[in-house]
């Protein structure tokens, strides 16, 4: 569900924009994060913890706690909560480790 319009700030929603989470159409609004987006669509588990393979979901919404890291445009572990939403945008939850991306010197 979004919020359409608040008591004291006013209208809330923007411009609608397509973000696409695991390959599939959602709707949300432009100034929306992507978690808050995710949210109001009814997605609520964005990845698994590394240790326990536990769901992992908001938890401070502020960028503190990185619960809400996904892969967003082919980016690993972006906090969610503090992206905003971007037309077209392709975000995937964060199942497992990423990648590691290094350069060995071979001498
Ligand atoms: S929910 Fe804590 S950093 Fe995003």
């Amino acid at each position: 569900m979004h919020i359409e319009k608040h008591p004291v700030l006013g209208r809330q929603l923007h411009t609608p924009v397509t973000i696409y989470f695991n390959d599939q159409p959602y709707q949300a609004y432009t100034q929306q994060s992507v978690a808050a987006a995710l949210m109001a669509n009814e997605i609520k588990k964005l990845g698994v913890s590394r240790k326990l393979v536990q769901s992992r979901g908001l938890f401070c919404s502020r960028g503190r706690c990185c619960s809400c890291y996904m892969t967003i445009d082919g980016e690993d572990h972006v906090r969610s909560c503090m992206t905003e939403v971007e037309d077209g945008m392709r975000i995937y939850p964060n199942m497992d480790d990423p990648e590691v991306r290094r350069e060995i010197d071979e001498d």
